[in-house]
């Protein structure tokens, strides 16, 4: 299987100042692997890090093979790899068959392809994005994502301010997305019950440390080793 994401000894901040430190992990092709950890753990910083938008204090970080170090964050992108970041980004003023256009790759087939995931956008393409329900504003960010067939792709709190229904039905998608189309799926989310259900594996930061890493179904079994990862227990 070919690995997709490799993080090495990697620490990353801002001005000089380290907010993740010494971390490693990995994604391999076809794996949807989750990120956890509580506010300000940071794992936000650590996406724009790989995204090539944060620089490297130190470490390693390969993208297909390549490391990110010095590259811009558009060349990174364009060889496969899809940020759908914290707050979604879209342009809200522009329809939702805009915003699609937007982001496609090579055309209409991409953008037909990543509807095929998100069918309830369909009836909304002419809809302004500013007006769609958070939910479906979350599946545009997603399906514009995907209209460059990414084979890496960072989602970011996929679920902020969403119903745990909507994020119930949201996050098998994802774990379709790796399926089918054999892209690597890394997932920071709040909900951590419902991320373990459809990851392979999870990694857990606290302060910036990976505190806890393993097999999805066994840490979901197990949730107070996740809940002492959380507040710093023994
Ligand atoms: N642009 C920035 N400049 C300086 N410090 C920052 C910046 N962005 C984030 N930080 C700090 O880095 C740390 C990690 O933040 P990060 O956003 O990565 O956390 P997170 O795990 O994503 O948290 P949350 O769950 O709240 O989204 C925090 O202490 C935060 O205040
Ligand atoms: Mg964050």
């Amino acid at each position: 299987m070919a690995r997709l994401l490799d993080i090495d000894g990697v620490s990353t901040g801002y001005n000089g100042v380290s907010v993740v430190r010494d971390l490693t992990m990995h994604v391999d092709e076809g794996e949807v692997v989750t990120l956890l950890g509580p506010n300000g753990a940071g794992k936000t910083t650590t996406l724009l890090t790989v995204s090539g938008l944060v620089p490297l204090m130190a470490g390693k970080i390969e993208v297909f093979g390549r490391s990110v170090e010095g590259r811009r964050p558009h060349r990174i992108a364009r060889e496969g790899l899809a940020h759908v970041p914290e707050g979604r980004a879209l342009f809200y003023q522009l329809t939702v068959g805009e915003n699609l256009r937007l982001g496609a790759g090579k055309g209409s087939l991409d953008i037909k392809r990543a509807l095929s995931y998100f069918p309830a956008l369909e009836p909304l393409m002419g809809r302004r994005a500013g007006l769609l329900s958070g939910g479906e504003q979350q599946m545009l960010a997603m399906a514009r994502a995907l209209t460059v067939n990414p084979r890496l792709l960072l989602v970011d709190e996929m679920s902020l301010g969403l119903a745990p229904i909507i994020v119930e039905r949201l996050l098998p998608i994802l774990r379709r997305i790796a399926n089918e189309s054999g892209a690597g799926v890394l997932l920071v989310e709040q909900h951590v019950h419902m991320a373990l259900e459809v990851a392979d594996r999870a990694y857990v930061l606290s302060h910036g440390e990976l505190v806890l890493e393993g097999p999805a179904d066994q840490l979901a079994k197990d949730r107070s080793l996740i809940e002492s990862s959380y507040l710093g227990a023994e």
